[in-house]
């Protein structure tokens, strides 16, 4: 009904635009509930498999960043799918951490539960409260970001991602591999990520229009650099799942080593280029998408004039700390897509052939 969705026309829009509370739930909610066992456990930890699905395995990408920065610990991340079935390494110096909104997916928990079994510490990060994933693993982190009701994840993969940054902080703090200086001015930043979201939500016309002019489009290629590369695939994923177009998400680098074949003048490229330390050679790889005559839609940081006169279509992000930026440039991501989808007519809450939790392997 029109009540559940508080207005809105569809549970993704209605998730997406809940963002800003979610993110700030999800702050509040890790602090207050820190379990010191878990950090101690990790500071002993000489390796660290994340494993997960769709989503939550982009989340995983990311937090591979974060974790291995503050808190010193190798990451290998991997869809759960794969992890279950091949020789990983496990000794009892290993975590195995499995991301799940659900906690159901059964690829993740019964890849956790085998890891469990073979002496690896299990850590979940899940949304749903006393779900299956949380009560198998040793230790549990949480999202609060209430019901997410659309099939394609929005609201919970930035609150994974929020508790991912707060876990390597937390971590690197207690293990001594963080300064107090990068803890304190990263808490900081993470406190105005919520209206820094909300100023994005206010875009809502303007990508709704940009969706419009590129809505006919077979092909969308993303592109992304270290951090903000999962944040591609995501765009990707999220374009595929709800309006059926065909989308590749790339790192920025590779491009040359194959889909650069691809462009031609009727192929969209979402560049996100935030101006992060990464900015320059993302702006190479998005001149030769130019030189392609390649339409190119750029998500990039407020106050970048150059980038106005090198892009088809910008949409600006808030400034933020370079380790913060994939919580913001993802969302003009899901909102393009909703936008793509709803103006193609599909049914973006129930996208056809698709689970919102998939319990069968
Ligand atoms: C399904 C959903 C995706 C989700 C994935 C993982 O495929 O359609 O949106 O990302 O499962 O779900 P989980 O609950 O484990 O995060």
């Amino acid at each position: 009904s029109v009540a559940e969705k508080a207005g809105y026309k569809h549970f993704m829009q209605k998730e997406i635009h809940e963002q800003p509370r979610t993110v700030a739930d999800t702050i509040t909610g890790f602090s207050s509930s820190k379990d010191e066992k878990l950090f101690e456990m990790l500071k002993d930890t000489d390796r660290l498999y994340i494993i997960a699905c769709g989503t939550s395995y982009h989340a995983a990408l990311v937090g591979k960043f974060w974790i291995e920065k503050f808190a010193k610990i190798p990451v290998e991340v991997d869809y759960a799918s794969e992890f279950r079935y091949r020789d990983r390494i496990i000794d009892d110096k290993t975590a195995v951490l499995g991301i799940s909104q659900s906690g159901e997916t059964a690829d993740t928990r019964f890849a956790l539960l085998d890891a469990k079994e073979e002496g690896a510490k299990t850590i979940g990060l899940v949304n749903v409260v006393g779900s299956s994933l949380s009560r198998e693993a040793d230790y549990v982190l949480y999202t609060y970001c209430g019901p997410e009701i659309g099939v394609a994840a929005t609201k919970t993969f930035t609150a994974q991602l929020v508790a991912l940054l707060l876990l390597a902080l937390e971590t690197g703090i207690k293990k001594g591999t963080t300064t107090y200086t990068d803890y304190e001015k990263i808490h900081e930043e993470l406190l105005h990520l919520p209206s820094k979201i909300e100023q994005l939500l206010q875009k809502d016309e303007e990508i709704k229009e940009i969706a419009y002019r590129y809505m006919n489009a077979s092909d969308f290629l993303f592109l992304g650099r270290n951090i903000n590369y999962p944040i591609a695939l995501e765009g990707a994923l999220k374009l595929k799942e709800i309006s059926y177009i065909h989308a590749e998400g790339y790192p920025a680098g590779e491009m040359k080593h194959g889909p650069i074949a691809l462009i031609d003048e009727k192929m969209p490229v979402v560049c996100v280029i935030p101006q992060d330390r990464n900015y320059e050679k993302m702006l190479s790889n998005l001149q030769e998408v130019k030189a392609r005559k390649g339409k190119v839609i750029s998500v990039a940081t407020e106050g970048d004039r150059q980038i106005k006169e090198l892009s088809d279509e910008v949409i600006y992000i808030p400034k933020t700390s370079d380790y913060l930026y994939p919580a913001l440039t993802v969302v003009p991501l899901q909102m393009l897509s909703y936008h793509i989808a709803t103006l193609l007519g599909k049914d973006v809450d129930q996208p056809r052939n698709l689970a919102k939790t998939v319990t069968v392997e």
